[in-house]
């Protein structure tokens, strides 16, 4: 067994080898030319998880109001899965720092687009979509009750760290 391992070894390392070496050239020709493939490909990929997972969140909701529980529960577990795919692309792109730098970021983003939400209404209801109205106003709250709630939780977070300075 070990015998054909190290057989199994020795034939098969240059091959690997040799790829290593082309993919590792191929990445460097990249950095060079100031292509990043990748990193292009990433941010995409993170945009269409993201619409994904509302949209299987709406369609899970579309099949409970049709009576299919079941598929509603999976269309449901598969927009969570698409979150996660997101979350590690987000990571993966440095979005993602410490915990106090997130609040800070997001508690910006949410005064921003409750603003935004509050503009849109109004734009929706000049033009008589009393739907859009509906759920822009709604999200409004929703972005609100979001900043409200990172300002607590990052007051929180600071003095828990002011705490454990003093301690010392
Ligand atoms: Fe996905
Ligand atoms: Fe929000």
């Amino acid at each position: 067994m070990i015998e054909y391992t190290k057989e199994l070894n020795l034939l098969v390392r240059p091959a690997v080898e040799k790829t290593y070496k082309r993919l590792d050239e191929e990445n460097r020709g990249y950095l060079m030319g100031g292509k990043m493939q990748t990193v292009e490909i990433m941010e995409e990929t993170l945009e269409s998880e993201s619409n994904e997972i509302a949209l299987y969140f709406a369609m899970s909701r579309k099949a409970e109001e049709e009576g299919f529980t079941e598929i509603a529960q999976y269309l449901k577990e598969i927009a969570m899965d698409e979150a996660w795919h997101a979350a590690e692309f987000a990571m993966l792109l440095g979005k993602i720092k410490d915990t106090a730098s997130n609040l800070e970021t997001m508690l910006e983003d949410e005064i921003k687009t409750e603003k935004e939400k509050e503009e849109a209404a109004k734009v929706a209801i000049s033009e008589g979509n009393d739907n859009a109205f509906r759920v822009f106003t709604w999200s409004m709250y929703g972005e609100r009750n979001h900043k409200e709630g990172i300002k607590k939780a990052l007051s929180k977070l600071r003095e828990k760290v002011k705490s454990k300075t003093t301690h010392h």
